[in-house]
């Protein structure tokens, strides 16, 4: 295939909006999987994503369609659906020249579809809008149209209208995909310049890379390095995601596909890294950046002698998931566990469901806490991932100078847009252990259920921080101890004593 018969999209949609549905159907269409099947949401592959409807990993099929005599290979790079995962979202589209933008033409436009329009945007993406849903009853794709038309200025009275569950109007998601969509610019005969935007961990192959080929060609045998870190790899197969992996002899510029090598931990697998041949050093990707955990919690087994069995399946779990950390921890009410850290809080609860569901093992999260920076007068700067690390100014001989923590926000600063007569954009910059707590159920609760909500990181802000500790008959109680701003330390604490109060004997 030249370049210019290759189409790569991704399909991005706020969560439930059918971005699934219609990867499904696109690859029905293509005859990529059967449909007598019924293999519901061939994309989404664990358990758990099937169970909360969303999309953890990013999976890519590519699939072959002709139009007007001519074929053509697509592919189509599944981007995961929530906010926790918004790096990989944004390296995903990097690997595109195009994508469909899905809404709900009953729930019009949620937060992840501002949030995911603006990264598509900004990466230069060609963008197809399309409303999905429409044979709901509750559809009112005028409506969304005419939000569309506000909020990113789409020409109105052109937009799709498909029905991913019936598959009404899906094959024209595909015509427009060839039409609009601009193919890959690439040359084959310039050196592999590539870049990496997925990767797991299989039991049979060991680590697999995904990566999008922008100059050159891969194959097996070709000696490869990672520009980010300089290790140096061997290649033992090359292939397509068909939806399974395919072996092909090569890949070449413009496609998009998966590697083997002798990596050996999916922790060398870095996304947004670039690779190319040893011998042929190309300039890397721009923008590369390393996931930061957002939220810490300490994690300990529901049972001490489970302790072993838990460390395994930890080990397991983050053998896929290189953006989790962990490290040892103690506690003196809960024993030995572990301090892990996560990108968000649905991050979070999805490790701690997987370890739960695939393992068998009962664990008791601690409250999450956000990595606060204490400055001491000394000059030294820490980071606090538990309210353990809190410098005891006594203790250490020096003072705090400043206490600091982290913000998020999300477009710009503290503005309104309205995108109708019913509905608004509301800009504004929180702290962020705002919203590891539970400033997400309140939104939901006060708008019923009708509010959504995106962030980004937005650096760090002083602020009078504490640590709140809980004595139980005059010791302290490690477990309790919380991190908080100052204001909240007499309410946390009442609150906390009336649970106690009803919770320990007499
Ligand atoms: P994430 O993976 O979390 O991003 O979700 P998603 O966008 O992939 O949504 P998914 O495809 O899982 O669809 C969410 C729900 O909407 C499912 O229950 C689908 O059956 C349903 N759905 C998808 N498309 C349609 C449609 O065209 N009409 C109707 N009525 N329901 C649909």
């Amino acid at each position: 295939f030249d370049v210019d018969s290759v189409r790569n999209f991704s399909i991005i949609a706020h969560i439930d909006h059918g971005k699934s549905t219609l990867a499904d159907r696109l690859l029905e269409i293509t005859g990529v999987i059967s449909k007598e099947k019924k293999n519901a949401q061939v994309l989404d592959k664990l358990p758990v994503e099937r169970q909360r409807g969303i999309t953890v990993k990013a999976q890519t099929a590519s699939m072959f369609y002709e139009k007007d005599g001519k074929k053509y290979l697509i592919n189509l790079i599944d981007t995961p659906g929530h906010v926790d995962f918004s790096y990989e979202v944004s390296r995903s589209l990097a690997a595109c020249q195009g994508t469909v933008l899905l809404v709900d033409a009953a729930q019009g436009i949620q937060a992840q579809t501002v949030a995911n329009f603006y990264l598509a945007f900004s990466q230069g993406l060609k963008v197809i809008p399309v409303l999905n849903k429409v044979d709901l009853p509750g559809a009112e794709p005028e409506r969304v149209e005419k939000q569309m038309h506000t909020a990113f200025e789409f020409e109105q009275n052109r937009f799709l209208r498909i029905s991913a569950k019936s598959g009404s109007n899906v094959e024209q998601v595909l015509e427009k995909v060839v039409d609009e969509i601009p193919h890959p610019i690439g040359n084959r005969d310039l050196p592999l310049r590539s870049l990496l935007f997925d990767s797991w961990y299989d039991t049979y192959a060991g680590v697999i890379c995904l990566i999008s080929i922008v100059d050159g060609s891969i194959k097996k045998g070709d000696k490869i390095m990672s520009a980010h870190t300089g290790v140096k790899y061997e290649v033992s197969q090359v292939g397509i995601m068909s939806p399974g992996m395919k072996k092909t002899q090569a890949l070449y510029a413009g496609q998009v596909g998966y590697f083997v090598c002798n990596m050996k931990s999916i922790s060398e697998a870095y996304i947004g890294d670039t690779f190319h041949l040893v011998k042929q050093p190309v300039s890397p990707f721009e923008g590369f950046k390393q996931p930061k955990p957002m939220v810490f919690a300490g994690l300990f087994p529901s049972d001490s002698n489970d302790f072993e069995k838990l460390q395994d399946a930890i080990n397991q779990l983050t053998l896929n998931d290189s953006s989790v950390t962990v490290n040892k921890e103690t506690s003196n009410a809960l024993g030995q566990g572990w301090r892990l850290g996560f990108l968000g809080t649905l991050h979070m609860d999805v490790f701690r469901q997987r370890l739960e569901e695939e393992y068998d093992v009962s664990v008791i999260i601690s409250h999450p806490t956000v990595p606060y920076k204490v400055t001491l007068t000394n000059g030294t700067e820490q980071l606090v991932k538990s309210p353990a690390d809190f410098p005891d100014k006594v203790k250490l001989g020096y003072n705090i100078e400043k206490i600091s923590e982290p913000y998020y926000y999300r477009g710009s600063l503290n503005s309104h847009t309205y995108i109708d007569e019913s509905r608004v954009i509301i800009s504004a910059r929180l702290p962020s252990s705002e919203i590891v707590t539970d400033f997400y159920d309140k939104l939901k609760s006060h708008s019923s259920g009708f509010a959504s909500l995106d962030y980004e990181d937005s650096g760090y802000e002083t602020a009078d921080l504490v640590k709140m500790e809980v004595l139980l008959n005059n010791e302290p109680v490690d477990a309790l101890a919380a991190v908080m701003h100052r204001s909240r330390v007499e309410t946390n604490g009442r609150d906390i004593a009336k649970r106690l109060k009803d919770l320990i004997k007499r």
